[in-house]
């Protein structure tokens, strides 16, 4: 055990959207801090309201067995965004204030925040208000700047290569259109990954402009090369002239614009449900050790990150207020569109 940072007060918190693996990295941070480095462990409760609220309870090392494999968060989480300006601006309650008060009653040395990029956001204001802060980055759309990727993704990546899956014999049986719903928000990671492991015939992303003639086209060319169905695989956050669900409006289209049949599936929350893939709970686990290693070394005010194999850090300064996003010309699209996937952009995959 490493006597320098025996005894330093250890805070944690899940933020945002839950996800899969965000227990593995709780039990990552808590074991390796208690055992390894002899400090002490502070579960706060629900995300940034924890602080607000100061509701919080202190974590053992028995609290942390028996949750590697659980989904969802043993400490809840929310949307809270304490930095965000609510209403006239009249009675408002200084939340930021009240975090700092908080954390310095808690007498903690540092914050550890699990979350995506809002929260990475705030992490990073936190940091510049002069708190201890370590960011560790989780989301099934895989979109935190800085690292290559996030635990929860590989999970949810998992489920929805399932669903598309189990599209492909119901599709055939009808001779239909399946179009399917994936999550992402704003980035198109999910939906381009489980679309070509799924064997997606069109997969449509936010980067990617579509022009819906000829997704027409290209579902008529493979009609008339007797091919019996076809599945069409849409991220949640592409661009759209009226509001609702994706898939209903891309699926209403095809079923006004060709004569084939059409029917839709919104995947929706069952993407973040349930136990973590196992390469996710190693991703948490490893970044949840490595949260603890830098703050061992005082090294705050910095997210946890993969690039390739190696688990590093980058200052929190760097991600705050970027997002990752799929790039239009990125190694899998140029595959897929060399194997006639559509991406609803250009005739040439016809
Ligand atoms: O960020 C994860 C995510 O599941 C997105 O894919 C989705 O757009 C969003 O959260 C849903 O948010 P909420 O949980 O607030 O409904």
């Amino acid at each position: 055990m490493s006597k320098s940072s025996k005894g330093m007060r250890v805070g944690i918190l899940s933020a945002g959207g839950d996800c899969p693996g965000i227990n593995a990295a709780i039990r990552g941070v808590g074991k390796t801090a208690i055992v390894e480095y002899g400090m002490e462990v502070f579960g706060i409760s629900s995300g940034f309201l924890g602080m607000i609220n100061k509701e919080y309870s202190q974590l053992y090392e028995r609290d942390l067995s028996g949750i590697l494999t659980l989904g969802g968060t043993i400490l809840g989480t929310s949307r809270e965004k304490p930095f965000k300006k609510e209403g006239n601006g009249l009675n408002q309650i200084d939340k930021p204030k009240l975090i700092k008060k908080h954390y310095k009653e808690l007498e903690l040395d540092c914050l550890v925040c699990i979350g995506g990029n809002g929260t990475q956001k705030t992490a990073a204001r936190l940091a510049e208000e002069g708190l201890n802060i370590i960011g560790l980055p989780k989301t099934i759309d895989n979109d935190v700047w800085g690292t290559d990727v996030t635990f929860g993704f590989d999970s949810a990546l998992w489920i929805a290569t399932d669903a598309i899956d189990r599209l492909h014999s119901t599709a055939n049986s009808h001779k239909r259109i399946m179009v399917i719903e994936i999550m992402g928000h704003h980035a198109g990671w999910l939906a381009l990954y489980s679309g070509v492991a799924g064997g997606g015939d069109v997969i449509l992303l936010p980067e990617i402009k579509y022009d819906m003639d000829i997704i027409y086209e290209y579902l008529q060319n493979r009609a008339d090369k007797k091919k019996p169905y076809s599945i069409v695989v849409v991220a949640e956050g592409i661009k759209k002239s009226k509001s609702g669900s994706a898939a209903q409006y891309i699926g209403k289209k095809i079923r006004k614009n060709t004569d084939q049949e059409a029917r839709e599936t919104i995947l929706g929350y069952i993407q973040r449900g349930g136990s973590p893939s196992p390469n996710d709970r190693i991703l948490a686990t490893r970044f949840g050790a490595h949260a603890v290693q830098l703050i061992h070394e005082r090294k705050f005010g910095h997210m946890v990150k993969i690039t390739g194999d190696n688990i590093g850090s980058v200052d929190l300064n760097e991600v705050a207020g970027k997002l990752r996003t799929v790039p239009p010309d990125h190694a899998l699209i140029r595959k897929a569109r060399k194997m006639d996937i559509c991406f609803g952009d250009r005739k040439s995959c016809i």
